[in-house]
Formats: C-alpha cells, structure tokens, sequence
C-alpha cells in the first residue's frame, strides 16, 4: 500500500479539543488509499523529513502555497435538502405558519424526481464549494427523492447523513404532504436505510460516504405510533437518528399539551434519544433534559441563524457542553437564509454574545443578559469542524492519525477573499482573522475522505 500514499504538506491550523487552537506550521499529513490519515508531523519529527522525500520522489507530494492555509472540512448538521429553492426568503411567518404557507407545499414537490435531481445537484455543490464537507440532511417524504439525494453526494464526494421525513399525522400534516399511515413511514424508512447501504456495496475498505438517518420531522407533525416504530427501528438497526427538538414555545407547548411531558422527555420514552440521534435546535431543553441528553449520548445541532426567526430564543451552548452534551451547528437551511457554516459559526458568536449582555437598553447592564460568558472564536471554530464530527459520530473534524481526511485549503489576499495577512500577525491572529473573515472564495481546494472535490466555487456550477 506503500506506493498509494499521498502527502499534503503546508501550515494547518484545527481543534482537537474545544479550548485551545493547535497550530501545524509546515506539517506533512500522509492519507492512505482510503482516505485515512496515517501520520501528521511537522519539522523535527524523526519521521518528517522522509515522508516529505518518499512522497516528492514518487510524485505523490502536493504542497499548499505560502499564503494557504489547511483547516478540517467543516460538518453542517442540519439542513432541509428540498428547501434549497426557498433559501433567502418567506421568512415572514412564524414556524408553525411557516412550514403549513410555503415549506410543505415546496418540499411536495420532490416527489417530481427531474426536479429532485436538478435541485440536489446544485446544493451539494455549491455546500462543498462552501467547505461543508459533511452535510446532515433532511430531505423530503418521497423515498426516491432521498436516494437522488444520496446518488448526488456519492456523485460530487460529499459525506453525508441523509432521512428520509416521516410525518403521518393527518392533524397537522395536510394530505398532499405526509406518510399515508405510520406503517408505511417505517417501512419506507427502512427501505431507505437498506437502499443506502445498498449504494455503497463493493466499496471494499473503504469507510461509507453517506449514511441514512431515521428522521421523525418533529413530535408534533408524527404520532405516537409512528414515533414508538421508529424508537423500535433505532434499536433494531443502530441507525442514526435525526429530529428538531424544543425549537419553539409553541412546540414546547404542543408536547405539553398532547403528552405531558418536555419535547425530549416524550424523545427519550419513544426510544428516539440514542448515542447517535441529532436534535436540531434544542433551545428550549430543561436543566434535567440536557441530563437526559447527555446521559443518552445525544447531541444538539446549534443553529443560530434559523433560530433568530423560529426560535424566540438563544440555545445556552455553554450551558449545553457543561452538561456533557455533543454541540455543533448547523445553517438550517432554509430556516436559516446561509448555506455558509462560517457564517453559522460567525451567527453562533453574535448570539451568545447577546445572550450574555442581554439587549433592551433601559434595563441596567447587570440584569440585562444571562451572564454567561459568551462562546471564543476558538470555540465555534470546533462546534463547526471537531464538535460537529462527534456529534454526527463521524471520524473527521481534526487531523489526527486514524481519522478520515476531510480538508479544506484557504487562500488569504486577493478582493474576495475576505482573508488578509499582516507582518505583525501571530499564528493566533491569521486562525482569527480566518475564521471570522474568510469568504466561498477564500477556499482554494475541498477534499473528502483523501479525494480533491471541488477547487472554486464559481466551477461549481
Ligand atoms: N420543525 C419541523 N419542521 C421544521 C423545518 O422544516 N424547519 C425548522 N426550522 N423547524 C422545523
Ligand atoms: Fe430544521
């Protein structure tokens, strides 16, 4: 296998853990066949010099330019595939409204697999154009517009958690938009575990691109049989499992009223909290629910931007990590109006910065906000890369030996770039500077699992 070693050597900057940026100034990351990285040195390691010559004198050594910088791909947790059309408007309504005006009636429309095709096609390009080079997908009720989806990732390179939506109850799904009976949600949805699994037969060695998620849209829009059949699924297969948890009051509300407990209470009995279930938002979860979270090994997708408009309130992330629970973000597209998850990252930042000063003026400053001391930008940095992968309970998010290379390269100067250097400059600031100013077009190069995907996005149209 000696021979199917490649090199990427250049200046690296990741997070293998939440606190502290680890700088990698010219280090060499060797990737075997599969895409799995075998060593990260950098100079002074015994074995740095040779890897560099072995892979220069077999032509296998690619080097990033002086003014490029290597991150982790980043990992977006959750986003509604058949909204792409939607992205950037009719977000005038509450969610409740929201999803009954304009989402179903749009996401109806996958069932029309030309349009399926044309429509997935352009989003995983363009999100690997943006550096996510993990996306969590929820895509729409029809089965075969989900394997259109999934063809679409095998296709661009994207690794990918796709669910097909399960959504059976005639109380708040209308009837051109929902599973016919809680039966055949669960069947489809296994169909579409096994039609995934059956994409990527004969992959021999390799780690799976694309994996299927059971995918409850939410307790309300599902009943209770089908919410316990899915639980039995979970349990049955090991799948992972994606919903939106505690999103709004009136969700909150809803579970009350209907069940009579917290919306990850109601989670938790029907078997859906497991050590690989993803909640979208989560704001509103209690003390004792995020016990629960932790306990189960669940974990959140904090998406701050969608939540400014459904939410009516900032998740506690802080508070969220304290309690041992798994955080990373997602754009919620098209709750959220960017495909970008720097921006998601950037949005986490504003967020939490409001949280802890609070707002309204005439209030004093001490009983203003939460207090709670707000997120770093080392901090959204790894719910975007490292947090993301654990909770999505994928080998990426940090260059370690072991994990798969996921990368993308980001080039400083130029106008659009958004990302200049200056002389005074430490490692620190240009990680900063990065994270808060690079645009789409800062980013030169895209690889998942070993393999070059996209270079810019302007070609990925
Ligand atoms: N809750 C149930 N469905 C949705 C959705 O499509 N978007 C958001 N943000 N919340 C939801
Ligand atoms: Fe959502």
């Amino acid at each position: 296998m000696e021979n199917m070693t490649r090199v990427i050597a250049g200046t690296a900057f990741h997070t293998p853990n939440r606190n502290k940026m680890r700088p990698l100034r010219d280090c060499a990351i060797a990737i075997d066949a599969a895409g799995t990285i075998q060593s990260v040195t950098t100079p002074g390691d015994t074995d740095h010099e040779s890897i560099l010559a072995r892979a220069e004198a077999n032509g296998s050594l690619f080097t990033l330019p002086e003014d490029s910088y290597l991150i982790p791909g980043l990992v977006d947790l959750h986003i509604h595939a058949p909204q792409w059309p939607q992205l950037g408007k009719a977000l005038d309504a509450p969610l409740e409204d929201w999803l009954l005006k304009y989402t179903f009636p749009l996401e109806a429309k996958f069932a029309d697999h030309a349009y399926a095709f044309e429509v997935y096609d352009d989003l995983v390009a363009t999100l690997l154009a943006h550096g996510t080079t993990t996306a969590v997908y929820f895509g729409s009720v029809d089965l075969k517009a989900n394997i259109i989806l999934a063809e679409a990732c095998l296709r661009h390179g994207q690794r990918a958690v796709i669910g097909k939506v399960a959504m059976d109850d005639p109380d708040t799904c209308p009837d051109y938009y929902r599973d016919p009976s809680a039966e055949d949600a669960i069947a489809q949805t296994r169909a579409f575990i096994d039609a995934v699994a059956a994409l990527q037969d004969g992959q021999n060695g390799k780690v799976p691109l694309v994996h299927a998620a059971i995918t409850p849209r939410f307790v309300p829009s599902c009943t209770d049989d089908l919410l316990h059949g899915l639980g039995a699924l979970a349990a049955e297969t090991g799948a992972r499992v994606q919903t939106h948890c505690a999103e709004s009051d009136w969700e909150v509300e809803y579970v009350r009223n209907r069940l009579g407990k917290t919306d990850a209470e109601a989670l938790k009995d029907f078997g859906l909290l497991t050590d690989k279930t993803i909640l979208a938002h989560s704001n509103f979860v209690t003390s004792s629910d995020m016990t629960h979270l932790a306990h189960a090994g669940a974990s959140i997708a904090h998406c701050p931007l969608s939540n400014a408009y459904f939410a009516n309130a900032v998740l506690p992330v802080r508070r969220a990590l304290d309690h041992g629970v798994k955080v990373g973000l997602g754009t919620d597209i098209s709750g959220g109006f960017s495909p970008s998850l720097f921006d998601a990252a950037r949005y986490a930042l504003m967020a939490s910065r409001c949280a802890c000063s609070g707002t309204e003026p005439s209030v004093t400053a001490k009983a203003r906000g939460t207090g709670e001391a707000p997120l770093t930008t080392t901090e959204v940095f790894w719910l975007a890369t490292k947090g993301g992968a654990n909770a999505a309970s994928l080998p990426v998010g940090a260059f370690e030996p072991g994990a798969q290379f996921d990368a993308i390269a980001i080039q400083s100067g130029g106008a659009t770039s958004g990302f200049r250097r200056s002389d005074t400059d430490t490692m620190q600031d240009i990680f900063e500077k990065l994270v808060l100013n690079a645009t789409a077009a800062a980013i030169s190069k895209v690889w998942v699992a070993g393999a070059e995907v996209k270079t810019r996005p302007e070609q990925a149209r």
